[in-house]
């Protein structure tokens, strides 16, 4: 008490390097941890996997996280707003599939790098996904299959498909569209930024897009859903398509005016649409896209992260984020993708 009172500035130095001293430690002391955020999914499988390739560090299943504070990385999907406040020591944040709109749609995201999934075999499903939906209609599965419904036999040769404009031209569009260039098809494509890619009619900006579609018999969208991009596919989009077009979206839902699209495939000029993603989903019962005779519903199977394949690039991602390294596959704030 005397030294404080005739030295206050050294005691008072002194007890603030203990403090530290006591807080550094406690910090190194903590077991830092991954939590996997990724509601209503068995993470079993992927635990175990991520667990083998980091034997060190518990991976802990949210919401039953052993402590907060010890989250440093976050897998994330869909994640309920606000549930990554409470990480006060996380570091990064990697999205467990390729588009990051839910998460960056939470009001409360700490501001940390976020690094999104770029696979192989993500990439192989989507083409594989589009090439099977452009065979469909081709050979008029559609319609054998509701002719099927009435017991009709009408025998009618394949649609005479020969461009396809791919919106989106990143990593999942260019592989779609080169695999369409590939087998022979015009293809054309869209992106924001100016691009030249060898046998592909590329477009970008805004004062493209209707040019990028005017030809096209069908019309593929793999764009993000950003600000730009929401509801961007709308009345004017769809009337500058050719009369019986085929649209498909495997992007996200919300890029596509729904009232906009049911006129187009009421009244022209698509002739079908196959929806893998939705505005709301599960697809709500109520939904007119449902029950609509020239609407394909799949429920966002197209291309779903395979955990096998992911689980390295995941793991390495927690090691840079420790190593203060630049993630891979880092999303640019902001872009919104
Ligand atoms: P990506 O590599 O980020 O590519 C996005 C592309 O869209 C880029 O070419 C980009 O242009 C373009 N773009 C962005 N905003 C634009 C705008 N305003 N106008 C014109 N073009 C724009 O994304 P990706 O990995 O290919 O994935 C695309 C989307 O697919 C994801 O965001 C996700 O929503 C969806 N997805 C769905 C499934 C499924 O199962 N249904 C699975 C995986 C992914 P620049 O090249 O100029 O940047
Ligand atoms: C799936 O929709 C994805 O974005 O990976």
């Amino acid at each position: 008490m005397a030294i404080y009172r005739s030295f206050p500035g050294t005691a008072s130095a002194l007890y603030e390097l203990v403090l530290a001293g006591v807080i550094g430690w406690l910090y190194t002391e903590l077991p830092m941890s991954i939590a996997l955020i990724i509601p209503d999914r068995k993470l079993d499988d992927l635990q175990q996997r991520l667990q083998q390739a980091l034997p060190d560090i518990p991976i802990e299943i949210w919401p039953e996280l052993n402590e907060p504070a010890e989250v440093e990385f976050a897998v994330v999907w869909k994640q309920p707003h606000g549930c990554l406040n409470g990480l006060v020591n996380l570091k990064a944040i990697q999205c467990f599939g390729a588009g990051v709109d839910s998460i960056l749609s939470d009001p409360t995201l700490p501001d940390v790098p976020i690094s999104r999934i770029v696979d192989p075999a993500l990439t192989d499903a989507m083409v594989s996904y589009l090439d099977g939906v452009v065979s469909y209609y081709r050979l008029r599965l559609d319609l054998f299959s509701a002719q099927q419904q009435q017991l009709l036999w009408r025998p009618k040769g394949p649609r005479k498909f020969s461009h396809i404009t791919v919106l989106g031209l990143g990593e999942l569009g260019s592989a779609a569209a080169q695999h369409f260039t590939r087998l022979g098809f015009h293809v054309a494509g869209w992106s924001r930024s100016s691009k030249s890619l060898p046998g592909i009619q590329c477009y970008a900006g805004e004062e493209q897009l209707h040019q990028a579609v005017a030809s096209a018999d069908v019309i593929i969208c793999l764009l993000p859903l950003t600000a730009a991009t929401e509801s961007r596919l709308n009345t004017n989009f769809f009337q500058a398509l050719q009369p019986q077009s085929i649209f498909i979206n495997v992007a996200r839902g919300a890029i596509v005016d729904d009232a906009a699209l049911l006129a187009a495939l009421n009244n022209g000029p698509l002739a079908a649409a196959c929806l893998d993603v939705f505005r709301q989903e599960p697809l709500p019962q109520d939904s007119p896209l449902w029950q609509h005779p020239a609407i394909l519903v799949t429920p966002h199977v197209s291309a779903v992260t395979n955990v096998s394949t992911v689980v390295s690039q995941i793991a390495d991602n927690y090691q840079r984020s420790q190593q203060g390294l630049t993630l891979h596959h880092p999303v640019n704030l902001l872009k919104g993708y």
